[in-house]
């Protein structure tokens, strides 16, 4: 009936027992037909990480709820984008801080402490953490785990694909961005699921222009992952974004002839396909946030947060100094 050394509030025996339990016996070393790898298991979580007082923090950082209604407005007015492009070039400094740090025998803790002081030095606020009640900073998600992985004491493994998804809330706008990154030498059947997945990112960035169908981005990607055999999650999509972390529209990433909607100027929204080796469903841990395939092969995620122009397309979430690749 302890107080969890969690820091959460909660009774050990409710919070953090399970999974000390499991990692006690090892880690477990179930393997799945097919699967070369050992499977991820739920791992020791580190306390809460705080936020200084002085760091401008969303609405449900208190709560873990975002409060009030979905915003309609899904055009963004010049000072609101002006604002977009600050939060989403924040976010990939925060990312390639994480992503350099990546190496055979770093926790996947290690990294959230990385991106937790990050977002505070640039003066901004990790977007996930307390979201809906969610611990950490960031997600990891390592081979299987499709999304949402929650940062562990689990060290990374020399042939590991792990992605990593940074948001930070920053000058009241959300900038969101992932990549899949590799962990030493990786296979290649591993190298291709990663590579097809960022090509199926920009294929479905392609699409975006003023007029252009939301439901194309997904044809696009469902596309391009069949060709090469590989299977689009479903359960998980794309999301307008700005001073809400997820607001309309939604942008599946398989294709849905059901979705309406089309891209306008000033509209700013993600796009994050989940690929994966075999099958697309999922399970969720009873940690209620890590997605794993159902099959136990793995998955890969790119994610950019882009804006629709007059033009075109442009992705807020580029490194600086790289080129816009679709201005139509
Ligand atoms: N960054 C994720 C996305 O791309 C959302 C993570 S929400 C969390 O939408 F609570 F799981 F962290
Ligand atoms: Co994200
Ligand atoms: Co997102």
């Amino acid at each position: 009936n302890d107080p969890c050394w969690c820091g959460s509030g909660n009774k050990y025996k409710k919070c953090h027992q399970a999974r000390d339990l499991l990692s006690a016996m090892g880690g477990g070393v179930a393997r799945v037909a097919g699967v070369q790898s050992k499977a991820v298991q739920p791992y020791l979580i580190s306390p809460r990480r705080s936020v200084p007082a002085s760091i401008p923090r969303p609405d449900y950082a208190l709560t873990g709820k975002p409060q009030g209604p979905r915003s309609r407005t899904l055009v963004k007015s010049p000072e609101q984008i002006e604002r977009m492009r600050t939060a989403c070039r924040a976010a990939r400094q925060v990312l390639d801080l994480c992503k350099a740090a990546v190496r055979p025998g770093i926790t996947t803790d290690e990294i959230d402490a990385i991106a937790h002081q990050a977002y505070i030095d640039l003066g901004g606020y990790p977007s996930t953490l307390n979201y809906h009640g969610y611990p950490k900073s960031l997600c990891t998600s390592v081979n299987e785990v499709i999304c949402h992985g929650i940062p562990d004491l689990r060290q990374l493994e020399n042939g590991d694909i792990v992605n990593l998804d940074v948001t930070i809330f920053l000058n009241g706008m959300h900038g969101d961005l992932s990549e899949t990154v590799f962990v030493g030498t990786i296979d290649a059947e591993s190298k291709r699921l990663v590579d097809v997945t960022h090509e199926c990112l920009m294929r479905g960035i392609a699409t975006v222009k003023p007029g252009s169908a939301i439901r194309d981005i997904g044809r696009a990607i469902q596309t391009y992952a069949e060709a090469n055999h590989f299977s689009v999650v479903r359960a998980f999509v794309g999301h307008g974004i700005g001073e809400q972390f997820h607001m309309d529209p939604q942008v599946a990433h398989y294709y849905d002839s059901n979705t309406r909607g089309e891209c306008v100027p000033g509209m700013t929204f993600t796009i994050e396909p989940m690929i994966n080796q075999g099958t697309w469903g999922h399970i969720t841990w009873d940690d209620h946030w890590t997605a794993v395939t159902a099959d136990g092969r793995r998955s890969a995620q790119f994610e950019h947060t882009i804006l629709v122009t007059e033009v075109g397309v442009e992705i807020l979430t580029l490194p600086d100094g790289v080129a816009q690749p679709f201005q139509h």
